[in-house]
């Protein structure tokens, strides 16, 4: 019998990436989708089969975490062996202007898929995607006993989701693990995400759609690694006898500065002539330096990132140049060969540029 999982938050960046690592581990994957009037499963539309051939093993279902009857039902329904839970408003900067909201759904979201499970008295395991913003401004590096010190109405909604997973896992004996997992990028990440934001800006100003970028704190230091990896990642843990929590990340941290430096210049450009600060991007309370210690999920699951900063910035460049339709640079292909991965991603294009963050 093929095991079962249920996605929340399937149409985003890890929530791709995992639907693709799952199918190829012989799941069948459930996942809940917003109904928007707009496609928003672009992602993803790349594994979705026919529901009426043979062999199709992903589902969709319409769904919002805002709707804990709609949730529950589907956990009744599905029965699924793991649930992964990657849906939240994830947006840090966003989540100044929509701070009820991100409680809501970042928090809020956690604890009624805990109560449905609890009450449809289901085996099932639990993955709650915690974050390493719920360090916040303690100093680096954070591991799995550092104290949290939330700087954001999404961090602080972060931390009440990830007590909650432990007061499931100890009060209702729920196999339920928190992944605290640093910084993770890729071509399909979020257009207003600073790394996506960067490598995309480039390609425009490549092209020469774009002429300058404007971004916000350039001095916040991030430990960045490559989200196809981070998946694996969440599947160990559930993959273990006992649930745990791990923090998950390279060691390694640089500066949004460092991060411009290294795009601009791997694309012959000089980053000083484009971009521009505007305090808009700003936050009102910063997470200035993040570092993962990572030896827990090294030592106890043997999970260890492959792809270095380097590479990450080269990856994502090249992508984004060819989803505008300009040749690739190519030593993004070149690394992603030498870990043995997954060859260059199609990035997403957005034409109309949307909102910036
Ligand atoms: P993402 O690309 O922003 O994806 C978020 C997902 O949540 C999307 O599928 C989104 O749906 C869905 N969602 C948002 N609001 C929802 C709602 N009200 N009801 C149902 N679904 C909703 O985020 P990600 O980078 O893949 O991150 C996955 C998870 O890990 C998030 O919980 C994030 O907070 C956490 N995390 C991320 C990182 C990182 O560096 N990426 C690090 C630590 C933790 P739409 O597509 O319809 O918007
Ligand atoms: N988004 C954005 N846009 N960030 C900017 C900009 C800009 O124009 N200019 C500078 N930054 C700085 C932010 O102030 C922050 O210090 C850093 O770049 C990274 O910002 P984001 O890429 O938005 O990510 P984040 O670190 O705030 O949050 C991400 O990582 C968390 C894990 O630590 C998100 O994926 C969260 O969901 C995740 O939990």
């Amino acid at each position: 019998m093929s095991k079962s999982a249920l996605i929340t938050g399937i149409t985003g960046q890890d929530g791709s990436y995992l639907t693709e690592f799952l199918l190829s581990q012989g799941y069948e994957v459930h996942g809940l989708i917003r109904r928007a009037s707009t496609f928003n499963t672009s992602r993803i539309d790349h594994l979705f089969v026919d529901l009426h051939e043979p062999g199709a093993r992903l589902f969709l279902y319409h769904g919002d975490l805002s709707d804990g009857t709609q949730v529950s039902n589907l956990i009744y329904n599905i029965k699924p062996d793991e649930i992964y839970h990657l849906g939240a408003q994830s947006h840090v900067r966003v989540s100044f202007d929509m701070p009820e909201y991100t409680g809501n759904i970042t928090a809020l979201g956690t604890t009624r898929l805990l109560e449905a499970i609890r009450k449809a008295g289901m085996k099932c395991k639990f993955y709650q995607a915690s974050s390493s913003e719920m360090f916040g401004n303690t100093p680096p590096p954070q591991n799995e006993d550092t104290p949290f010190c939330p700087r954001s109405p999404y961090a602080s909604a972060k931390v009440y989701a990830y007590w909650m997973t432990i007061n499931y896992r100890e009060g209702y004996g729920l196999f339920a693990c928190n992944g605290i997992l640093f910084n993770h990028e890729s071509p399909r990440r979020g257009e207003t995400f600073v790394t996506r934001k960067v490598t995309r800006a480039i390609a425009h100003i490549l092209a020469g759609k774009q002429q300058y970028l404007y971004l916000g704190n350039l001095k916040a230091k991030r430990d960045w690694g490559y989200a196809p990896e981070y998946v694996e990642a969440m599947w160990l843990m559930l993959q273990q006898e006992k649930s745990d929590d791990f923090v998950t990340g390279t060691g390694e941290a640089h500066s949004v500065k460092e991060f411009v430096e290294e795009s601009f210049a791997y694309a012959g450009l000089d980053w000083e002539k484009y971009v521009r600060i505007d305090p808009r991007y700003f936050r009102p309370t910063e997470t200035e330096v993040l570092i993962a210690d990572a030896s827990k999920v090294r030592r106890r699951l043997g999970w260890e990132p492959k792809v270095t900063f380097k590479e990450l910035v080269r990856i994502m460049v090249d992508a984004d140049m060819e989803a505008l339709g300009l040749e690739p640079l190519g030593e993004g292909r070149a690394a992603l060969a030498r870990h043995g991965l997954n060859m260059l991603d199609r990035a997403l294009i957005n034409p109309t540029g949307g909102m910036e963050g």
